[in-house]
């Protein structure tokens, strides 16, 4: 759950980013805490605008983030990721022009832990991920690609890992195994996760917070098991 005010691991104020000056986040604020917090809300909403924003892929037009108390709002990319920031986009996570192994190669760079434990561990995560090393990450299916694009994020030893709709367009039994997965790394590894997700079921079953955007707002912050159908509803606009 969320720590005690002013502590939280992820702190943001005020955020408002878009794209070519048009506002898409008009004003967000969330704490997140060592914890699961999913963020819900219909196609468009910006679900993905606001992770890209976390991620420091997008500018923002006003707001803070700070990051463990440290001001991150005008950093790069690379150095929220280097602090411990990880981020699993919604689509192209992978590349598709190197192997598996090459990926999370890749994702292994930062971090001084030694990248052979890291790798037997996301190896152990996701025993499936062995068998696929030297193939070409363009060519994996879609859930097979999904699961290397959280494991090169998990190479980087993540405190806080962004997941942009992980399940999205994957079989039943690929979400259920994905979702047991995002539990796993919170409660075995200690990662904070803030989860995208149109599946508001499943989100809810694996989330501590929520929050419901719906048009660039925070239509609903709440304790996931606080969220009534209705008010999930009202947020979808359905
Ligand atoms: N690169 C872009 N340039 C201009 N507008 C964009 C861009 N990306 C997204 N948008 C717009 O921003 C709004 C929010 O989109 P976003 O992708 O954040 O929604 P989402 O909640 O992630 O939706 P989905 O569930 O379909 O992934 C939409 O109106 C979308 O058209
Ligand atoms: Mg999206």
């Amino acid at each position: 759950m969320s720590e005690a005010n002013g502590s939280a691991m992820l702190e943001v104020h005020g955020l408002r980013s878009g794209y070519h000056g048009v506002e898409v986040l008009k004003g967000i604020d969330l704490d997140v805490g060592a914890e699961v917090f999913a963020v819900l809300g219909a196609n468009g909403a910006g679900k993905t605008t606001l992770l890209a924003t976390l991620a420091r892929l997008i500018p923002l037009m006003a707001g803070t983030i700070h990051f463990h108390g440290e001001d991150v709002t005008r950093l790069p990319a690379f150095e929220t990721a280097a602090r411990g920031i990880g981020y699993v986009p919604q689509e192209k996570g992978v590349f598709p022009e190197l192997t598996v192994s090459e990926n999370l190669t890749i994702g292994g760079m930062i971090g001084r832990r030694s990248r052979e434990d890291r790798i037997a561990e996301v190896f152990e995560l996701f025993p499936d991920l062995a068998a696929l090393q030297g193939q070409l990450a363009g060519t994996l299916s879609g859930g097979e690609s999904r699961m290397v694009a959280c494991c090169r994020a998990l190479m980087q030893d993540p405190q806080l890992l962004l997941l942009d709709e992980p399940t999205a367009g994957l079989s039943p039994l690929y979400v259920d195994m994905f979702f047991e997965k995002i539990t796993e790394i919170h409660q075995t590894k200690g990662v904070s996760i803030i989860l995208a997700e149109q599946n508001a079921t499943k989100a809810l079953e694996v989330a501590d917070q929520v929050m419901v955007l719906s048009l660039g707002e925070a239509f609903a912050v709440m304790d996931a098991a606080q969220l009534t159908t209705d008010q999930l509803k009202e947020g979808y606009r359905i």
